[in-house]
């Protein structure tokens, strides 16, 4: 993907998570990259010392401020809505405020949570969203807190199934330990998605930053994942085939596909959860990597035991 020049100095909330950490791979070639961790920037504080932050960032004088930082514990958020709320909404509306003071551009990532996964067509930026739990609430009320602040510069960039070779919780690492632990697994395969190198992600985000620092008409919601549609079940598949053809020594011997009945949680999941990334795909013309194979290069990263 062409990206042009960066803006150079960009500041990234949440440095450690899985997009911050590929972000950080990403740009830091290439701009001057300041990470910031949450004992830097703990969102919940946020809002309350709004003017120590601003004297920070005026400092620094960022032209960038990436939010990757987020309260992302889909389950535990119906326990505790208020501090999901705080992270991922109310901050949000700080980090807005300061962006816009100091005249950066804000880019935030938001989630295919915001849908409800009733649908049974590709979601675009400007379906109807409606959020089944606190989780995507929460950032729901964080990507509306954005538009409202009115901000010259922004994005905001919807994705789903993140995955990534660091040591974060996600589904591609799980399994791999799961697979080296257990002979038999059980999957949900009623849930369809499209599985996201966190890579790609910083990848988009880099070409996005470029095109909307010179065309701020370009800001706005976009989606971006993988190309192509799994179940969790097909990913689990496609997982173990390229961890085994990667030298990695399994002890599973059987895979079975279940329903998500059979997998109670305590938040309910999107059913339906593709994102149509059609307007990333003509803004950057470019076609996104297919899952399968972004997956194939993320094996090739993972620290072998
Ligand atoms: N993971 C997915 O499948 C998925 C799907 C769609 C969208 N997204 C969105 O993508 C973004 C990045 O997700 P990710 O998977 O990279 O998340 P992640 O690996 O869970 O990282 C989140 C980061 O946020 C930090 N954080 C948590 N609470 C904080 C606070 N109060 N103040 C400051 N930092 C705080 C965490 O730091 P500590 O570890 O120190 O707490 C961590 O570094 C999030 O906005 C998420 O909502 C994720």
């Amino acid at each position: 993907m062409a990206h042009g020049t960066l803006p150079q100095r960009i500041l990234i909330l949440g440095c450690w998570g899985q997009v911050g950490r590929a972000l950080q791979l990403v740009l830091g070639p290439r701009a001057t990259v300041i990470p910031w961790d949450k004992s830097q920037c703990d969102l919940t504080h946020l809002p309350l010392e709004l003017d120590r932050f601003a004297q920070a960032i005026q400092t620094l004088k960022p032209d960038v401020i990436i939010n990757g930082a987020a309260y992302t514990a889909v389950d535990r958020a119906e326990e505790e809505p208020e501090l999901a709320q705080q992270i991922n909404g109310t901050a949000l509306q700080s980090l807005a405020q300061l962006a816009h003071r100091c005249g950066a551009t804000l880019v935030h990532i938001s989630t295919d949570y915001v849908f409800n996964g009733f649908g049974h067509r590709p979601y675009g930026e400007t379906d109807a969203p409606d959020p089944l739990g606190i989780y995507g609430r929460s950032k729901l009320a964080g990507e509306k807190a954005i538009v409202a602040e009115g901000c010259d510069r922004y994005l905001i960039l919807r994705t789903a199934w993140v995955y990534s070779e660091y040591d974060r919780p996600n589904f591609l690492k799980t399994m791999v330990r799961l697979g080296q632990e257990r002979e038999v697994l059980q999957v949900v395969a009623d849930q369809v998605g499209s599985p996201t190198w966190a890579r790609d992600i910083a990848e988009v985000i880099a070409a996005l930053m470029v095109r909307i620092h010179q065309d701020p008409s370009l800001s706005g919601i976009y989606h971006y994942s993988n190309s192509g549609v799994a179940s969790w079940y097909d990913f689990a598949v496609a997982i173990f085939e390229e961890a085994i053809a990667a030298g990695w020594s399994l002890k599973l011997k059987q895979l079975i596909p279940i329903a998500t009945e059979d997998y109670p949680t305590p938040a309910q999941r999107p059913a339906y959860s593709v994102l149509n990334c059609h307007k990333v795909r003509q803004v950057l013309q470019f076609t996104p990597p297919h899952w399968h194979q972004s997956l194939r290069q993320a094996i090739t990263q993972l620290p072998k035991p």
